[in-house]
Parts: structure tokens; C-alpha cells; sequence
């Protein structure tokens, strides 16, 4: 082992919490290029997970670093309080213009979870400035994942990373996620009638509308339930729903958005306008930390004809160099017409997935849109029996891709919340067609020793 790994490996215990969740890093990343990472010798991975899902535009982008560079040699901070933030005000007027037409105004944070909590208030305050200070519940789905914070931990369903915390959460209500590979009411489509959103309407007349104040999703799922796809009825009965019962409908874009699913904006395939969008990862391709919270204008309208202050606020959110980096990603995202290449790539990654992986007894089913691709992992195809969580075989899966040098997100809940592995895949949009058939080739060679160990 070299002096240098050797010294990072002992180093790490100084670090609380290191790694994720069950899984402890080996080696070191020294540095990253296009969709490449390369570790102490020189090993090359393709980043296949896309970090996950934030690496948009490829890794070590020049432009990116000298956008940061210029900015910083300016001002590296001031407060948002004292000055006007320039490149933060281009930034919200270019992420309006690819916004559905009814989001008017951006606010922006550090991070998805703090943009969850943002909403989470700032609905609330909305509802509360027109007079309905009772609405505070805010509906979610199982299996959906909202971010880490606590009121952000309230809205995810997800069983597992809740389960250390209950007594810290907020028990809002959840409805079943719309998921027909595992559909929780053990309905088939079309004949379930979308009985997963006709849930929401249930739940809101047995809660009482007048104390609901939003329903949030991932329009495209993400790590909950491994980038399920709902049916195109879905979103739009969830809008009427929403609408009926004076309640918002916020859409958790932090994967989703800035062209991952080859629209701007995942719900843009369902024709939808939320009333609030949440998002994060694409728009700072991982250059950054940086999320934005983008609303609709009738909530701006509500403060400002009350002239109610919005009392939230994080001392670094915003920053300027911050947004010069999301500025220059978003450039790049624009003048290569990366949304229209993930929407065209998507398609052949998909047919690619299909091709090289479906074969495998242990691929139970694979599901996503554009470059977002989940791969559930189970036992029994048949049955669609899930592997033991003790076995924490999506971890095994990240690890044994790794050795072969292709890069995926392991998640796991999918089946109950706890039970359940499934596999992401989410490259940068700059990705080839022969790159993406080096990265499944490189995925079947793992999934074969994947089912040496386990089947
Ligand atoms: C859909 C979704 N929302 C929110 C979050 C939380 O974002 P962050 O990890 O930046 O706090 C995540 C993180 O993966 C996510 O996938």
C-alpha cells in the first residue's frame, strides 16, 4: 500500500461518521476529468453514479474554474443583507427563463435538505399570511426522500433512515408511492384507476383539508424508490387534487432538475406546473454547494401585497462565487444543448441497459428516464423476493463495480422502507454511446460476480 493511502486510511478515524451510512470508502480520489475519476495510481472509474446525480457537465471543466476564479478575485463574500449579489441575480434570472412559466421567483441555499426545509416554512407562511394559519401538514409518499434535516427527514417515507429518529419527527401522513413494479396497494395498471393518487385525496378529506398546507414529491424518484416513473395520469390528478383542496403541490427537483431526466425539469413529461420547485445537484455540477428553491408567483404576490417578511435565512446561502460556478454550468448545460443530449442518450441508454443487464437473474427490474436509471436488485426474479437488508448487498454491489472501475449509488427500502437493494446509475450528460457501453459492460462483468457471492 503506498505512503500516501496508508496515511489517508489513518487519518479517516479523526472523521466522525465517515462514508455512507455502511459504507467506508478505500481510496483516495485524487482527481476527476470529463466522466473519469482516478484514484491514488492512477486507476480510472467511469462516474457512472454522476456523484450521485450532481456530476452534470463532467468533471474538472475549465470554464467552471475560472468563472470561480474571476469571482473570487472580486469578492469572495458579502452579505446578502448589505449588497446587490450579481452574479446570484443572473443566476435567478436564468433559472426562470427554463422554469415553467408560473415559477417567478428563486431562493437559493446550500443544499436539497435546507431547500426542503425552506419550502416546508415558507408554504406554511403563505397559508398562514391569507388567514389559514392552520394548514401546516405536509403530505408525502413512502419511500420518498426529502433530505437529512429534520423537518426534511418528517416528509421522506423512508423507513430506514427515519428509524433512529422518530421521536424527533413530525408524523405527517404519507401515501403509497406510485411504484407499479412493487405497487403497494397490489393493484395493476390501468385498472388500479391511479389509486395511489387517489390516496391524496382520501388522506386530505380524513386529515382535514384545512389543516394541509402542501403535498411534496420527487416527480421522478430518486433514492426511495430507485427513479420509478409514475403513469401519465399520475401528476395531473395530483394537481386537481392539490388545486381543489387549496393545497401546494411542491415538486422535489434536487435530482431531477437542470436536464437529468432530459427536460429541465422531470414533471415538464407530465405536462405539470408545481407550485414550488425544489433543486440542487445538476445545476452546480458538483462544483459547488448550492440548491434552489423556485416559486410560483402567487406566493410572491401573497408577501409582497402583505409586505410579510420571509424569516429564514443561512449565512452562506447565495454566495457569489457559488452562483458564478452555477452560472457557468448553466452556460454549458445551454450552449451544448446537454438537456436535448440527455433526452436523445436516454434512449440509448436505456435500450443499452436493457440489452446488457436484464438477463441477469438477480436485475429485477430497471426503471428511470434520460440518464437516471434504476436498477432494483432481488433474489427471486420471479417473486420479486428482496435479498436480506443484513446482507446489505446494493453496498456489495457499489463495492465490486468499483473494483471493476464503474461508479453507482447503492440504495436500499425500496420494497417496505428497510427491505429492498436497488442500484443507481446517473452519468454526466457529456457521456458518448461507447462510453455508456464500456460503463454496462463493465456493470455486467459485476453483476456476474455479484451473483457468485449471493445467489
Ligand atoms: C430527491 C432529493 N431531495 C432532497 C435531497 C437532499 O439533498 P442534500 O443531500 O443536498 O441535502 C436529496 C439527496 O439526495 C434527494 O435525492
Amino acid at each position: 500500500m503506498s505512503n500516501r493511502l496508508e496515511t489517508a486510511q489513518k487519518l479517516a478515524s479523526n472523521v466522525f461518521a465517515m462514508g455512507h451510512g455502511a459504507l467506508i470508502p478505500k481510496v483516495i480520489c485524487d482527481h476527476g476529468e470529463g466522466i473519469y475519476l482516478f484514484d491514488q495510481d492512477g486507476k480510472r472509474y467511469i462516474d457512472f453514479s454522476g456523484g450521485p446525480h450532481v456530476v452534470s457537465i463532467g468533471h474538472g471543466d475549465k470554464r467552471v474554474i475560472e468563472a470561480m476564479t474571476e469571482q473570487m478575485k472580486k469578492a469572495s463574500y458579502f452579505f446578502r443583507g448589505f449588497w446587490l449579489n450579481e452574479p446570484l441575480l443572473t443566476l435567478a434570472e436564468r433559472i426562470i427563463k427554463v422554469s415553467p412559466p408560473n415559477l417567478k421567483m428563486c431562493w437559493f441555499c446550500n443544499s436539497g435538505s435546507e431547500a426542503t426545509e425552506t419550502v416546508i416554512k415558507l408554504a406554511h407562511q403563505y397559508h398562514a399570511e391569507r388567514g389559514k394559519a392552520e394548514k401546516y401538514l405536509v403530505i408525502s409518499r413512502w419511500q420518498g426522500y426529502h433530505g437529512m434535516t429534520l423537518a426534511a427527514l418528517s416528509a421522506s417515507g423512508h423507513t430506514g433512515r427515519r428509524s433512529k429518529f422518530g421521536p424527533l419527527l413530525h408524523q405527517w401522513p404519507k401515501i403509497g408511492a406510485p411504484l407499479c413494479y412493487r405497487c403497494p396497494y397490489d393493484l395493476d395498471y390501468p385498472g388500479c384507476h391511479i389509486r395511489c393518487a387517489q390516496e391524496l385525496d382520501e388522506i386530505i378529506n380524513q386529515v382535514g383539508s384545512q389543516y394541509v398546507s402542501a403535498f411534496m414529491a420527487e416527480s421522478i424518484g430518486g433514492a426511495g424508490t430507485a427513479c420509478m416513473v409514475p403513469v401519465p395520469e399520475y401528476y395531473p390528478m395530483i394537481r386537481e387534487i392539490c388545486d381543489k383542496h387549496d393545497v401546494l403541490f411542491i415538486d422535489d427537483e434536487v435530482i431531477g432538475g437542470f436536464g437529468r431526466t432530459g427536460k429541465w425539469f422531470g414533471i415538464e413529461h407530465w405536462g405539470v406546473s408545481p407550485d414550488i420547485i425544489t433543486s440542487a445537484k445538476g445545476m452546480t455540477g458538483g462544483y459547488t454547494p448550492m440548491a434552489v428553491v423556485i416559486i410560483d408567483q402567487k406566493i410572491g404576490e401573497v408577501f409582497h401585497e402583505k409586505g410579510a417578511i420571509f424569516l429564514h435565512d443561512f449565512t452562506m446561502a447565495g454566495n457569489p462565487v457559488s452562483a458564478a460556478a452555477c452560472l457557468a454550468v448553466l452556460d454549458i448545460i445551454e450552449k451544448e444543448g446537454l438537456v436535448e443530449r440527455a433526452a436523445r442518450l436516454g434512449e440509448y441508454f436505456f435500450q443499452r441497459g436493457g440489452e446488457k443487464l436484464s438477463h441477469h437473474p438477480v436485475v429485477g427490474d430497471i426503471r428511470g428516464k434520460g440518464l437516471l436509471m434504476g436498477i432494483e436488485l432481488v433474489k427471486n426474479k420471479e417473486t420479486k423476493e428482496p435479498f436480506a437488508p443484513t446482507l446489505h448487498v446494493a453496498n456489495r454491489m457499489q463495492q465490486i463495480a468499483m473494483e471493476k472501475g464503474v461508479l453507482g449509488y447503492p440504495t436500499t427500502g425500496v420494497d417496505n422502507g428497510v427491505r429492498g437493494d436497488t442500484f443507481l446509475v446517473s452519468p454526466p450528460y457529456i457521456i458518448t454511446e461507447a462510453e455508456i457501453d464500456a460503463a454496462f459492460d463493465l456493470l455486467d462483468d459485476a453483476l456476474t460476480d455479484f451473483e457468485k457471492e449471493f445467489l
